[in-house]
């Protein structure tokens, strides 16, 4: 019987030693990732504070375009507060809470009933952190994370109000996945420069301000409450609406405010 001619075991070689530089490669790359992320983690963990500090001095009116902004934020005074009664936590440190973890803890939060949750989170932090502002002591500005849903996605911003609790000074949205061209006018200086001044609530306590569909009326007797829409993205301008009316109500920083407007501060 004739012999069978072997394989030449070059080619089986070369298989497996394809494989195995393969393997090495794709572990010495994950390796790296790896380090690399660990590596810069504290690194994103202090830009994504530098970035919120300074969203907040904006809306505090203390951002200096070359001020160091760690420096700058000396000036603006952290206080956790629970929000169910709206009274300060002092034995609680600003620094440490992490509400974004806080709200993932059934323990420290709350489910929010199906009829409040107008602004769609879902869940909020019991407490929250809110920012003040102060000259001689007293009170120039109030500072408010706010979040809930516009149309496509979660959108995170500041809300600062003057010393009356019941007065915009300013807005910011620092955050969102709305569409570029459409929605994302809520990031756009013309739109924000529609808020100073308008009034949170009326005269009977009742939550007045709102995104109204389109411009204002000059004549529309509820004109002081109202900031301009925007045509053509009415459901995002609808998303403002309901966080602001969320965070602004008694499930929110209602009993705060109510605290300061009673003369707390
Ligand atoms: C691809 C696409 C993306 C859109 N993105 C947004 C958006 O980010 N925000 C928004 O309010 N409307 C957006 N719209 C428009 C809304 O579907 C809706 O028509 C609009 O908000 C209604 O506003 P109006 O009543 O002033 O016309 C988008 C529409 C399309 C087709």
């Amino acid at each position: 019987m004739p012999e069978i001619p072997k394989q030449p075991s070059v080619k089986r070689e070369s298989v497996t030693r394809t494989l195995l530089v393969a393997f090495f490669v794709s572990l010495v790359c994950s390796s790296l990732v790896a380090s690399a992320a660990v590596v810069l983690k504290p690194r994103q963990i202090a830009n994504a504070l530098l970035d919120v500090r300074k969203n907040i001095l904006e809306v505090a009116g203390l951002l200096q375009p070359e001020g160091d902004v760690n420096e700058l934020f000396a000036a603006v005074e952290p206080r956790v507060i629970d929000l169910e009664t709206g009274a300060y936590l002092d034995d609680v440190d600003p620094e440490g809470f992490d509400p974004v973890q806080t709200r993932k803890d059934p323990k420290l939060s709350v489910v929010i009933p199906a009829e409040l949750d107008i602004a769609r989170i879902g869940r909020r932090s019991k407490r929250a952190v809110v920012y003040l502002v102060r000259d001689q002591g007293e009170i120039t500005r109030i500072i408010l994370p706010v979040s809930g849903y516009g149309l496509w996605s979660t959108l995170y911003g500041f809300l600062a109000l003057e010393p009356d609790g019941n007065t915009v000074a300013d807005i910011i949205f620092y955050s969102h996945g709305e569409t570029a061209g459409i929605g994302d006018f809520l990031t756009k200086e013309p739109w924000r420069a529609r808020w100073p001044g308008k009034r949170v609530y009326d005269d009977a306590g009742e939550l007045r301000l709102e995104v109204s569909k389109g411009r204002v009326a000059a004549d529309d007797p509820l004109a002081a409450y109202r900031v301009d829409g925007v045509s053509g993205a009415t459901l995002t301008g609808n998303g403002v609406t309901n966080l602001i009316r969320y965070w602004l109500g008694d499930h929110g920083y209602g009993p705060f405010l109510k605290n300061i407007q009673g003369g707390g501060s």
